[in-house]
């Protein structure tokens, strides 16, 4: 049967993805399709994991759309130029030289003994969300527990006030937005004025921060550009990346897990009895749920895969959450198991580009289903009937009610 042109804007995709994944994967690694660029004729998609780990480290790809050609990054209205600039000092959308530089210093930034050094605070903001969430009849997941929760570590980790956490979650919510594919129309105005409004505040944030050494993000980017290693305007809007992507990205890793567990009650009860770590249900949550589906690159020099030409300038979008349930990869890849003897998976992406985040992910993912395993055990979710977020990149649901049985609501079967 011949496939459709490889479209993850459909509602089918949303549904379930592994479904349109698996048909895909089977056909061919390798496939055309429609690109999140909205001028661009359209993209490669690759679906099979031997080839995705294969273009994410070869240095054919890159991330600097500008150098190639048929996307519209980079070019934009005058009002969104501030925006641009911030965008461009971005380390995820810059290749060497100036990715070496700045991802040395994030990377650092963010290495794992800095990351242990938050977890003790990461656990008690576990247990404050969860306290409040366990004491309500019914609440909301992922407005009330993901959301605030991934807000409030954000704000630790860079050094900031934890009075300011809700003005992080709501000024970098149009930011992630900026991230994900096929922007709205509003979406860059909205994102250019939370960039202006995140600047103002921390660069205040940072004239304050004496930049004497400890353990926070902004006092350690601080140093780097004292010594030279960045300038302060990197830093600041590194900053406001590691706020941005740090929160969406959190986020959803913690409402992926919630959703995986509930609906998997035989893991739920495991990881409640102690006989599963939270650690396992976050690394086989990635890997089941991937919170970002794709990792994309630009063609710096024209190659052939899978005997496809990719041209100069070529969007190709690794599917992440493709070569997580590649059978080829893992075996009962389309069943959720807190058992497995090693989680193997893609989730982070791979070469120079690899989520810098990776350490903090994990810690801060495993702290905040920890404290919420023992309320998910003693609840219902209220599923609701379009639960999946619209667009294709960061996948989570949108919202999950959760009531305790028996009581305010009847749970409704999932769609
Ligand atoms: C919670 C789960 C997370 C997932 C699933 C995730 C996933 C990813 C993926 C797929 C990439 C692209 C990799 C590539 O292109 O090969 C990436 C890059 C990146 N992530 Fe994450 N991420 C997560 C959390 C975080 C957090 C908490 C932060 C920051 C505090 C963060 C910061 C970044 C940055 C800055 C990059 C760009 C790195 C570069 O280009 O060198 N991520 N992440």
């Amino acid at each position: 049967m011949r496939l459709p042109r490889f479209d993850p804007f459909t509602d089918a995709f949303r549904a379930a993805p592994d479904a349109v994944y698996g048909a895909y994967r089977g056909a061919a690694p390798v496939h055309w399709g429609k690109s999140p660029a909205t001028r661009a004729r359209g993209a490669w998609y690759v679906f099979d994991s031997d080839l995705v780990r294969h273009v994410l480290r070869d240095p054919a790809f890159g991330r600097e759309t500008h150098r190639g050609k048929g996307n519209d990054k980079g070019s934009g209205p005058a009002a969104t130029l501030p925006l641009s600039l911030v965008i461009d000092n971005w380390v995820m959308f810059r290749d060497p030289p100036v990715h070496t530089r700045l991802r040395s210093v994030l990377s650092e930034a963010l290495r794992r003994e800095r990351v242990e050094t938050w977890r003790a605070d990461c656990r008690r903001l576990a247990r404050d969300h969860a306290g409040v969430v366990g004491a309500m009849p019914v609440f909301d997941l992922v407005a009330d527990y993901a959301v605030p929760y991934a807000a409030a570590v954000t704000g630790l980790v860079v050094g900031l006030p934890s009075t300011d956490s809700r003005f992080l979650a709501e000024t970098a919510a149009p930011i992630s937005r900026l991230l994900d594919f096929h922007p709205a129309p509003g979406v860059q105005p909205a994102a250019a004025s939370a960039v202006q409004t995140m600047t103002r505040y921390l660069a205040d944030r940072w004239e304050q921060s004496d930049g004497a050494a400890h353990y926070a993000l902004l006092p350690a980017l601080k140093a780097a550009a004292s010594e030279g290693r960045c300038s302060t305007r990197e830093a600041i809007d590194s900053l406001i990346l590691l706020v941005a992507t740090g929160q969406a990205t959190l986020g959803n890793l913690v409402i992926n897990a919630a959703g995986c567990l509930l609906t998997h009650p035989d893991e739920l009860a495991a990881l409640a009895a102690d006989q599963a770590t939270p650690e396992r249900a976050i690394e086989e949550t990635l890997r089941f749920e991937s919170p970002v589906q794709f990792a994309g690159r630009v063609v710096l020099n024209e190659t052939r895969v899978d005997g496809h030409r990719f041209n100069r300038g070529d969007l190709v979008l690794c599917a992440l959450g493709s070569v997580n349930r590649d059978p080829a990869a893992t075996d009962d890849a389309d069943v959720f198991r807190l058992d497995r003897d090693r989680v193997r998976h893609q989730s982070f992406g791979g070469g120079i580009h690899a989520c810098v985040g990776v350490n903090l992910a994990r810690m801060a993912g495993a702290e905040a289903i920890r404290a919420l395993a023992p309320i998910l055990a003693d609840r219902a979710a209220v599923w609701p009937r379009r639960p999946w977020r619209e667009l294709a990149l960061f996948r989570a649901r949108t919202r999950l009610d959760l009531i305790r049985p028996g009581r305010d609501h009847k749970p409704e079967p999932s769609t």
